[in-house]
């Protein structure tokens, strides 16, 4: 292994579940749940797996709509179709696992406030401080549908409803100190009237008055993470967030990602350790490259055209794909294309097309297995080389790992890459601590009535 500049500390990791894994054809492999979505016993079993590899975290991606579009290729598909609501998931999840964090999305474009508080912090209690939230504004805009909107929230406006809602529910998390709560039978006194506060938030957006009524959680309050890497969602992340979800695909870009991510934190008075950038990683492990590569070459080979082709035309501004040979090249009228949707992704499938001669089809299977991830295929070694590269050279904090297809994908990373990562000291051998504040090496933050007298309410 090469020689790095040595960088102290350890990774953090983070397991990301989409049900049946990251890989876009994952249901229909052998080693992967088909039904994973909606098997309670699929999700223990993978959370246990986890917490056997000594993640910080478990991460679900959530979505208030399913996925809109063409059926004929939707319906080969599952993922956002059906699944569990997370929270409700995180819930069952938390008895059946002791020390593992566990993070789940929750839009603040289609919820409010008080119902967000309440039940993130209702989590926290149950998982005694294992919690997370993923404050993201919603990337699916068929959302609104289903909330009385006949359009999504436009980008500026969902950041700054982010931002109010945010701090709506860290107020209503610090509604009670946190010995409020007496429980004395002796002089019948549940609770001091003195160590409950009223928030009475009046903003642009919301207007909640508190208080919450559940206590402050067992870690202060639930960490917060962020995903959005525009301009507004990095702006974001450095005024609150503690951990962020970036895709980011090259060392370079990595670094540049975390210096300014990191730099945007003092003029909010935070310090660069308080947040933790956990870039996402597509792990396909083998015990040879041989291995790892004939592994991704069984799942590139179930991509069903209908689906490599409805996720390739939606990068190329719907461009219809279906009258053209597969195995031929893209038509020449595509590499006009522009688009309203990612200009990045369109950049890149008409840069590959154009530069590496490729046809549809393995357009598809490039651009659509991996959904844009960071695909990394190879040896336990060659991963590990590779994790650890970024992390001592200040292109992250750990990794939101993404297996391609669960269980089998997260079974072979555990078993193939943690030893090897334990065994460079970049990893715990175990956890030294019980909430997920204390595995991320966060303090919880002090009430902020903490050093006030109680107001008078
Ligand atoms: C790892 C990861 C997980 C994400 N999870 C969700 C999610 O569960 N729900 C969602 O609506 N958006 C999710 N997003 C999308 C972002 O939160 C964000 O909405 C999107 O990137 C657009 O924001 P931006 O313009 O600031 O980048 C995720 C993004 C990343 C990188």
């Amino acid at each position: 292994m090469a020689a790095f500049p040595a960088r102290r500390g350890q990774m953090h990791l983070g397991a990301f579940f989409h049900p049946t894994g990251n890989h876009v054809a994952s249901w229909l492999h052998p080693g992967a749940q088909a039904d994973a979505g909606l098997n309670i016993d699929h999700y223990i079993e993978i959370t246990r797996t986890a917490e056997r590899g000594k993640f910080d975290m478990i991460f679900l991606a959530d979505a208030v709509a399913t996925r809109d579009g063409n059926l004929v290729a939707l319906k080969r598909w599952p993922q956002y179709m059906a699944y569990f609501e997370p929270t409700t998931l995180l819930a069952a999840l938390a008895v059946a696992t002791s020390h593992i964090g566990l993070v789940c999305t929750a839009t603040t474009s289609y919820n409010e406030p008080y119902n967000i508080a309440r039940r993130f912090a209702s989590l926290d209690m149950i998982s005694r401080g294992r919690i997370g939230w993923n404050v993201v504004t919603s990337a699916n805009l068929t959302e609104a549908f289903n909330f009385g909107r006949e359009a999504h929230y436009e980008h500026g406006e969902r950041y700054d409803r982010a931002l109010e809602f945010t701090e709506a529910v860290q107020g209503l998390w610090d509604s009670w100190d946190d010995d409020a709560f007496l429980i004395d039978r002796a002089s019948a006194t549940y609770f001091d009237p003195e160590k409950l506060h009223f928030l009475h938030h009046k903003g642009e957006h919301f207007s909640v008055r508190g208080p919450l009524n559940v206590p402050r959680s067992p870690q202060g309050q639930p960490v917060l993470f962020q995903a959005g890497s525009s301009e507004a969602g990095k702006e974001a992340a450095a005024r609150f967030a503690e951990g962020v979800f970036t895709a980011q695909y090259t060392l370079q870009g990595g670094q540049a990602f975390y210096s300014d991510l990191k730099g945007r934190m003092a003029k909010y008075g935070r310090r660069p350790d308080k947040l933790h950038i956990l870039p996402g990683l597509n792990a396909i492990a083998g015990r040879t490259e041989k291995a790892a590569r004939e592994k991704h070459a069984e799942l590139q080979a179930l991509i069903h055209p209908d689906v490599g082709l409805e996720l390739l035309s939606n990068t190329l501004a719907g461009f219809d794909l279906r009258p053209y040979d597969l195995d031929g090249p893209l038509p020449p009228e595509a590499f006009a294309l522009t688009t309203n949707g990612s200009t990045t992704a369109l950049r890149n499938v008409l840069g590959w097309a154009r530069d590496e001669n490729l046809t549809i089809r393995q357009l598809y299977q490039r651009f659509a297995g991996a959904r844009g991830q960071r695909t990394l295929v190879g040896s336990a070694e060659q991963i590990a080389d590779e994790m650890e590269r970024w992390f001592v050279n200040h292109a992250s904090d750990g990794f939101l790992i993404q297996p391609s297809h669960l269980p089998e994908g997260l079974d072979d990373f555990v078993d193939l890459v943690v030893p090897i990562l334990q065994e460079r000291g970049l990893l715990r051998r175990d956890y030294t601590g019980t909430t997920l504040r204390d595995h991320l090496g966060l303090e919880p933050p002090p009430s902020r009535y903490a050093k006030r007298p109680a107001a008078a309410e």
